[in-house]
This record gives C-alpha cells, sequence and structure tokens, in this order.
C-alpha cells in the first residue's frame, strides 16, 4: 500500500518525505488556495523537489482543448507531475489524449464504481474515488473502494485506486483492507498512523524502568 500526502503544504511534504514512507503528493485548486504562493508551477516544482513519487497537479479548464493544453504545460513542470483530470465527458476524451502523449494522469472527482470503469477505459494512471465526500452525504464511501477493486480485479485494469478525501486513520485501515492501492491523507491523519496511546504508555515506563537499571550502575 502507497502513502500520499493531500496537501499543498511544502513544511508538511518535507516533514511527510523525512519520514521515508511518504509515496507522493496529491493537490488540489482547493489546497492550493489555501498556501500563500506567487506561482502555481513554482510550487508544484518546489513539492516535487521533495518528493520521490508522483504528484498530481490539476487542471482547472473543462474543455477537451483546454484540457490538454494544461495537461501539457503542467506534465513539462517536472518529471513526477501526474495531471489531475476531472471525471466529465470532455476530461476522459482528455485522459485518452493523455495516454497517447505518454501525460500520467489522475482522474479525480469520481464517486461511482462506472465512473471508475470509464476512468481506467481511457488510461488513467490513477482513478481517485473520494470516500469523505460519499461519507458526507449518507452513503458509505468505502464501499466504492471494494466494488472498484473487485471489478478492476476481475477485467486486469492497470489503473491504480487512489483512495481519496480521507478523514481520519480508520479510513485508511479500511482503504488496506478494502483493496485500495494508494491513500492519500491529510499530513493531520499521516501522523496519526504511527500514534497509539498504549505505545505512549508502554515507552514511558520502559524508560522509567530504563533509569532504575542506570541507578544501580
Ligand atoms: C485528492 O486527490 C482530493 O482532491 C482530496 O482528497 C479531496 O479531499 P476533501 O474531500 O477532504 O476535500
Amino acid at each position: 500500500m502507497k502513502f500520499f500526502l493531500d496537501t499543498a503544504n511544502l513544511d508538511e511534504i518535507k516533514e511527510g518525505q523525512a519520514l521515508g514512507i511518504l509515496d507522493g503528493v496529491t493537490t488540489n485548486p482547493s489546497l492550493i488556495a489555501k498556501e500563500s504562493i506567487r506561482s502555481f508551477e513554482e510550487h508544484i516544482q518546489a513539492i516535487c523537489g521533495i518528493v520521490d513519487g508522483p504528484v498530481s497537479a490539476e487542471v482547472t479548464a473543462v474543455d477537451f482543448a483546454g484540457i490538454m493544453k494544461e495537461a501539457r504545460h503542467l506534465s513539462q513542470l517536472a518529471p513526477n507531475v501526474t495531471v489531475k483530470i476531472p471525471m466529465i465527458p470532455e476530461g476522459v476524451k482528455a485522459l485518452r489524449q493523455c495516454v497517447e502523449e505518454g501525460i500520467r494522469t489522475n482522474c479525480t472527482l469520481v464517486f461511482s464504481t462506472n465512473q471508475a470503469i470509464v476512468a481506467a477505459k481511457a488510461g488513467a494512471t490513477f482513478v481517485s474515488p473520494f470516500i469523505g465526500r460519499l461519507d458526507d452525504v449518507g452513503h458509505t464511501g468505502m464501499d466504492a473502494i471494494r466494488e472498484i477493486a473487485t471489478v478492476f480485479d476481475n477485467y486486469g485494469f492497470d489503473t491504480e485506486i487512489l483512495v481519496a478525501s480521507v478523514r481520519h486513520p480508520l479510513h485508511v485501515t479500511e482503504a488496506a483492507l478494502s483493496g485500495g492501492d494508494i491513500v492519500t491523507m491529510p499530513f493531520t491523519v499521516f501522523s496519526q498512523l504511527m500514534k497509539h496511546p498504549l505505545t505512549d504508555i508502554g515507552l514511558e515506563r520502559f524508560l522509567r524502568d530504563w533509569q532504575k537499571v542506570k541507578g544501580r550502575t
């Protein structure tokens, strides 16, 4: 299972990278808007310089020609840029064209198994089902991951399932059990993965007892 950070914050990305278990980064226009940056392109390049793996940068055009213009531009920014394209008909055409041009893609705003199948048929490198937003409207987001994993397995699709809109650590566990290839998560969730109160209590006790041993020598 691969871990991506869902953030455009350079400090968080540096901290995640330093742990040695970070496989990539996803951004979107809302995450970019949270950062005070001068140039979108330079910011994406800065992220790409920190992380070894794929970095998703999202297009904002909604017509085929516009999406392709942005996709070509973004893909030139760094070798590890993945172009994020929304699940709309013009986006599907662009996903296919990106395959022709050797541009790696992440099909975003996916909320159903059928949308994921379409993205895979169009040749998307990654497909991003938004689990948390499905939960928000009363669905069980993780059901989509289980279904998509089964379908991709049935038909041998190469597209990787990038579990997105992750809100808490249990989403990560469930994604791993449900067949997700990658989980992209906010830095808070990433940090919580390492935490358990029994670890803290256990460590405190070991260190206290070790002081007793040292006191004897
Ligand atoms: C990542 O690719 C998505 O843009 C992101 O996970 C959306 O998360 P949100 O629903 O918390 O905004």
